[in-house]
Parts: structure tokens; sequence; C-alpha cells
């Protein structure tokens, strides 16, 4: 059983490893000394090399290919982070991702308990799944009510993991995170708010904001994420975590500290509100901080500071290297 295994023998296979998520995480494994293997297809890395003795393979999770590598590997848990497409991709072709998402996710399952893992821990999104309305902070025991595509498609992967767990006599952990940020976070695409406006201010952009800014989220840096990722593959906890602070911070909060943290006087352009994003996200942790020994670690304040500090850096590199310069 994982939990009983030393952190240093422990095998573990990470889908989605070459991700924001993923690399963070990865890394944290790798000083325990795990053995891991890394499935990703490379449809959205974050640009980090993986460490030198991870083993990769570039795949789709739920290829022949990678139930060969997971066979061969024999893990003892699989962390499954692979996923494609957000809130408003799955929105706009909701068959689409099912294909991209579901079907490869449940595909992966099949392949990590034929290869014998005894556990599996996949990435589900407390932002999306409790719906509109709940009481604040949400808990797991609030009856799921997802109103996109994108959080009716996790909430089907943690029924499916449930269902081949009980079947199979293995243990499943869904981790419903909060919306993660962080350095390696991408920032041109259309999700990530945090790593969005870092990406914008540097290229003298003014922040965008969807609807009004007084949305709030629960924000949760991607250490914080990694370190509970870590403590979900030791772990025997099963079911479902919220992964998040139990704190609620508007949009336009952010936006704010990260003007601050730039330097930078800018007005922000308002867009239309999105359709299909709930207006309060705020995840109760008190079961991750009893079964994980988990708890958020790093402020607002510090975590915003870490991720404008990192895209200011990679900014100046890359305009170093567009001029030439070493
Ligand atoms: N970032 C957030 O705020 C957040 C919030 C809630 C849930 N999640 C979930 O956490 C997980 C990781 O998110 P992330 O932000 O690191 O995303 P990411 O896009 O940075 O990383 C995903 C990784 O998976 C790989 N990938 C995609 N589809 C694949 C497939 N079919 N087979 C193999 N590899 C594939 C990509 O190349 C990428 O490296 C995802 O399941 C995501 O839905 C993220």
């Amino acid at each position: 059983m994982p939990a009983a295994a030393a952190p240093t023998n422990i095998r573990v296979a990470v889908t989605g490893g070459a991700g924001f998520i993923g690399t963070h995480t990865v890394e944290l494994l790798v000083a325990l000394q795990a053995k891991v293997l890394v499935i990703d297809d490379h449809s959205h890395p974050c640009g980090e090399p993986l460490p030198r003795e991870v083993e990769v393979i570039s795949a789709d999770c739920a290829s022949v290919a990678a139930a060969k590598a997971l066979a061969a590997f024999k893990p003892d848990v699989v962390l499954h982070l692979a996923s494609k497409g957000g809130v408003q991709k799955a929105a706009r072709d909701p068959g689409d991702h099912v294909k991209m998402s579901l079907a490869s996710t449940v595909g992966l399952f099949d392949a990590a308990i034929k290869a014998g893992a005894a556990r599996i821990v996949t990435a589900s999104s407390g932002g999306t799944i409790y719906g509109e309305g709940a009481h604040l902070p949400a808990r797991e025991i609030y009856k799921p009510a997802p109103l996109s595509a994108y959080g009716a498609a996790k909430r089907s992967e943690e029924v499916y993991m449930a269902a081949l767990g009980l079947r199979h006599g293995i243990s499943t952990l869904a981790m419903r995170y909060g919306n993660v940020y962080g350095p390696r976070q991408d920032g041109t695409g259309e999700a990530g708010v945090v790593a969005i406006t870092c990406y914008r201010l540097l290229a003298r952009a003014a922040p965008r904001v969807y609807g009004d800014g007084g949305q709030t989220r629960d924000f949760v840096f991607v250490r914080d994420v990694a370190a509970a990722n870590l403590a979900a593959v030791l772990g025997r906890a099963t079911g479902e975590l919220n992964i998040g602070t139990g704190r609620e911070t508007s949009v336009n909060t952010i936006v704010k500290r990260l003007l601050a943290e730039s330097g930078r006087h800018s007005a922000t352009d308002f867009l239309p509100a999105r359709e299909f994003e709930v207006r309060r996200v705020c995840l109760n942790p008190t079961r991750a901080n009893r079964l994980l020994k988990w708890k958020a670690k790093v402020s607002p304040t510090t975590g915003l500071r870490e991720t404008w500090a990192w895209f200011r850096t990679r900014h100046s590199a890359q305009r170093a290297a567009t001029l030439g310069l070493p």
C-alpha cells in the first residue's frame, strides 16, 4: 500500500506532469526520491524542464503507448493531472470536450488499474463543482451542482473514478482545487486571471476583467497545491477534498494588488461577464486539513509577489533573447 511504502520506494505515475501544477508536484516527489513516470502529450507544457531522474513519455494519457508505459512502470499511485480545455472551451463544444477530457480520463483510470496501481488521485475543480448558491465556504458534503460543461465533466470523472475504485478495490481521491495561481502558469490563454494580468501588464496592456470584477474566487498558490498533491499521493484519504484557502478574493482585488506590485497605473478594461461562470467561490479546506495534515501556507501577498517576480524575470529573459543579449 502506498502509505506503508517508504517515500523513497514509492512509484508514482503523473499524467500532465509537464504542466503548470504537474512540474511543481513532480519536483516535490523527486525531492522525496520517489520514482516518477510522467505521461504528457506535450500539448500544453509549461516549459519548465523536468528533473533528470524522471522518466518521461510523450503520449496521450489514454493511448496504448501510455498503457504500455504504465504496465512496465508498475506504479503504486497514479496522479492524474492531464486535462485539456477550461470552462469557456468546454462551453463552446461540450461534446468535443468530453472526448478530450472525460473519455481520456476514464481510459487512463482503466490503464492505471490494469497496471496494478493501488491508488488513484485525480485533479478536480472546487471552483465549478458546487455551482451557484452553495453556502460558503463550500464543503465536500454539499450536493454537486455544476453549471458548466467543464464542471459537469470534472464531476463525472470523480464518479467514474469512485465506481472503478469500488469495483477493483483500490483507493481513490479527487482533489477539488480552487483557482490555482503562481509561477509557470500560462498567461496567454483564456483562464487564470493572475497569469493573464501579469502577462498583460508586462506587455504594457491594460488589465482585462470579465464582468464587474466583484466575482470572487478561492485563490490558492501552486506550491501549496503541489504539497497537497504530495500528501494525497502518500496518504490514504479517499473521496473528495477541497484544496483551497477558505478565503474569498475578488478579481478586482487581485488586479489591484498586481498593479501595485508592478508599479503601474492603468485603468482596467471591463468586458461583458462570461457565461457559465459562478459569482462566488470559496472552499472549506477543513477536511484536507484533517486528512492530509495540509493547509495552504502562502499568503496572497507573498504568492502574488512571487508570481509577478517570476513573470517579470521571464519576460526580461525573453526580451534579452529576442535582442540577442546574453
Ligand atoms: N490551474 C487551475 O486553476 C486548476 C483549477 C482546478 C483544476 N485544475 C485541474 O488541474 C489539472 C492540471 O492543471 P494545470 O493548470 O496544471 O494545467 P496545464 O494545462 O498547465 O497542464 C496540463 C498538462 O497535461 C498535458 N495534457 C493535456 N491533455 C493530455 C492528455 N490527454 N494526455 C497527456 N497529457 C495531456 C498538457 O500537455 C499539460 O502539460 C487539470 O486537470 C486541471 O483541469 C486546474
